[in-house]
């Protein structure tokens, strides 16, 4: 009888996610061993204080402080980078690829900042670097977008992809809670990162939707290019407003190529969606990614975006494709930037510019209570060419304005550019009646 071979696993990082891998690896071990036709052994974990107490039975004698010491490790095929940020992370990364490791990471924040790096250090060494769970917890999108969609061009992949803004905005929506409350709700459930900006501001979904971006067009768009907003100055009060004009407020990721133009556009931020949408019915710490497909239409991925379980699963996939790797199969390889064929046309793709980026906005006004307000505010959108949709006035009872005398404007445009929206804000800001920066939120307008 032939033997079967063993695969030895390294894991970088023994918290919420490594810790939920090591659990599901040993809970599904037979069936996995079966699966793959091969025997897995974890064989060292790095972390970085050994005498604390986990949630997951491990061997102490497998345990080091020393990242390195898996890494280089020749015994090790796999390694899985769990430990999170960009600096050790990359650091032991690309040593792994450099030893000839395959390598599996969970880590968006280092892809989308290294990327480029990271797939050009694969190809050197002949490896490959895996990172299902860096997008969407659970959700085997980048599967889907690599593989079964392959066939495909990308005009939109629109979604919500931080599982933390998610569960917030939900339940704010439905116990009227404080925000900090709820954080620290989904800080105890292991949703969010450990800097709770990355979730809170909108970086964690922009670096998902730059992996999205990579893998749909070949090209990284830098943080920088990308318009960025996050779900801290979001009320209740603005879900009520949105409520009754029929949409959810949702953080969402929008990654949107325009083939005529050549144009590419990443934006994260909170938006209205229709509450007859999909997407208007994501809730808790639950994702979505709708990816429309120049021949296969839309296709729509839903699961936990967060959380242990559902990124050990994603986690555990790749894993399973590390393995196929190992053992020699050939999988589908992924290509650096200077490589990438062409995604729109004949042209390389550009970053749209905001002038091309066109939305219909909410806009909040916190102003005075007087004569002639609405008509000053109205003044600086018509300046703007921006044509009003809908206006509210409710006297502010909600803590948004200066107390006594105040009100609270709620307006809706028509569809305008960003850089109009934006030097209307500007002007709105320099009115006297105004008493506060403008609160401002996209209405998202699907198609399909
Ligand atoms: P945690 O903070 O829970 O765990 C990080 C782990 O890394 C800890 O075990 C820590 O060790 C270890 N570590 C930190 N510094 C070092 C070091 N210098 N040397 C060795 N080990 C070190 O993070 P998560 O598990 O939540 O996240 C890990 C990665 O997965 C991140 O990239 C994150 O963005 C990503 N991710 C997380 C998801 C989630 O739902 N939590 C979902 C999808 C992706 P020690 O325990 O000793 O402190
Ligand atoms: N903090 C992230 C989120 C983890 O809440 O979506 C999953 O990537």
């Amino acid at each position: 009888m032939a033997t079967i071979p063993t695969v030895n696993i390294g894991i970088l990082g023994l918290g919420v996610v490594g810790q939920g891998v090591l659990k599901h690896l040993n809970r599904n071990r037979k069936l996995l061993e079966s699966r793959l036709g091969v025997k897995l052994k974890v064989t060292k974990i790095a972390v970085r204080d050994k005498s604390l107490k986990r949630e997951v039975k491990v061997n102490p004698k497998i345990l080091t402080e020393d990242g390195f010491e898996v890494v280089n490790d020749p015994g090790i095929q796999v390694v899985c980078e769990l430990i999170g940020g960009t600096t050790l992370a990359k650091k032991l990364t690309l040593q792994a690829l450099k030893n000839g490791k395959t390598v599996v990471t969970a880590n968006k924040a280092l892809l989308c900042e290294h990327g480029n790096q990271i797939v050009r250090a694969a190809k050197k060494s002949n490896g490959h670097i895996f990172f299902e769970a860096s997008v969407a917890g659970g959700i085997p999108i980048i599967k889907s977008i690599r593989e079964g969609l392959v066939a495909n061009r990308f005009p939109r992949i629109s979604g919500i992809l931080n599982g933390t803004c998610n569960y917030i905005l939900t339940r704010m929506q439905a116990e009227d809670k404080p925000f900090e409350e709820i954080l620290k709700e989904a800080k105890a459930l292991g949703y969010a990162e450990a800097e709770e900006s990355l979730d809170v501001d909108g970086i964690d979904a922009a670096h998902k939707a730059g992996i999205l971006a990579y893998l749909a067009h070949g090209k990284w768009i830098s943080m920088k290019e990308m318009l960025i907003d996050g779900i801290r100055k979001v009320t209740t009060r603005d879900m009520a407003v949105a409520d009754a004009m029929g949409y959810r407020i949702k953080h969402i990721a929008s990654v949107e190529c325009d083939a005529k133009k050549n144009s590419l556009f990443v934006g994260v931020y909170p938006a209205l969606i229709p509450k007859t949408h999909i997407l208007g019915r994501v809730d808790d710490v639950y994702n979505a990614v709708c990816v429309s497909g120049d021949v296969v239409g839309t296709t729509v991925h839903i699961g936990r975006g967060a959380g242990q379980d559902a990124t050990a699963s994603a986690v555990i996939g790749d894993i399973a494709d590390a393995v196929f790797s190992v053992q020699g199969a050939e999988l589908m390889n992924l290509i650096d930037e200077e490589n990438y064929p062409l995604a729109a046309s004949s042209k390389e793709l550009r970053v749209a510019k905001l002038d091309e980026v066109i939305s219909s906005f909410y806009l909040r006004i916190s102003v005075v209570d007087q004569p002639g307000v609405l008509s000053q505010v109205t003044a600086v959108m018509a300046k703007e060419k921006i044509s009003i949709a809908r206006i509210v006035q409710d006297l502010d009872n909600n803590g948004t304005g200066k107390g006594r005398g105040s009100a609270v404007l709620t307006l809706t445009t028509h569809r305008c550019s960003e850089s109009a929206i934006a030097k209307a804000i500007s002007g709105l800001k320099r009115l006297r009646p105004v008493l506060s920066q403008p609160f401002l939120l996209r209405i998202a307008d699907f198609n399909d």
